[in-house]
């Protein structure tokens, strides 16, 4: 055992301490549910992880691949600097829609903006543009994580803080993926994010796993 088991208990103790309850974060998930929108956002410690990340580097401009109703947009958007901008991508209005009502409900309106397009598309869009990020969160279909990390690499700077979520896939990363093609595209990005030379990266074990990659 290398760390302490994460019992109920001990996450508990954990969420008590580290993470206070939100009123509009609750809001938004119950309206979520109702709209029979899955609830697949990240969870409450991985959300206070992305806002500290966000705070520690300074971030100003950050992109998300996959908003679902704006959970971990809040978190990121309100870890960004005085003038800071959000750009989150989706592909599903409805999910933007309800995103955007959220992100007004918590003051953030003018430090976020909703695209509704497919992500990989406009990554390549904001290249072209030559635009950078200071931190960016990938959190979308997993088949096109390694498409993404080589996109997010095209719009980093020296510095730029990349992050991916489930990248633990529930602790079936180790097993044989067999047709599962979103494990396979899991294991795939771990193996290339862990192996190229222009990051420093680590996989912490923090929700379903996020990777954190800082570009040399
Ligand atoms: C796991 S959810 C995102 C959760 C969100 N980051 C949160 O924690 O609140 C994944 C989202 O990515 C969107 N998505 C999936 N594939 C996409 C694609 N190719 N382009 C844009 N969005 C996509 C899905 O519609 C879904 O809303």
């Amino acid at each position: 055992m290398k760390s302490p088991p994460l019992s109920e208990e001990v996450y508990n103790y954990i969420l008590d301490h580290y993470v206070p309850d939100s009123v509009l974060l609750n809001e938004l998930l119950k309206e979520t549910e109702t709209l029979n929108i899955p609830l697949i956002q990240i969870s409450p410690e991985q959300g206070k992880f992305l806002y500290l990340i966000c705070k520690m580097i300074k971030a100003k401009n950050a992109l998300e691949i996959g908003t679902l109703t704006g959970y971990s947009g809040i978190h990121i958007a309100s870890g960004l600097t005085e003038g800071g901008k959000l750009i989150t991508v989706e592909k599903i209005k409805d999910h933007g829609e309800i995103a955007k009502k959220y992100f007004a409900k918590s003051g953030l309106s003018g430090k976020t903006e909703v695209v509704i397009s497919p992500a990989l598309e406009y990554m390549k869009k904001l290249t072209s543009e030559n635009k950078n990020f200071d931190f960016i969160f990938i959190d979308a279909d997993k088949t096109s994580y390694p498409d993404y990390f080589n996109e997010a690499l095209n719009l980093s700077h020296s510095g730029t803080v990349i992050t991916f979520d489930n990248m633990l896939k529930d602790g079936r990363v180790v097993l044989d993926p067999g047709d599962d093609a979103d494990l396979k595209a899991v294991q795939l990005t771990n193996k290339i994010i862990s192996q190229n030379q222009a990051v420093e990266s680590l996989l912490i074990p923090v929700g379903d796993g996020i990777t954190l990659c800082v570009v040399k």
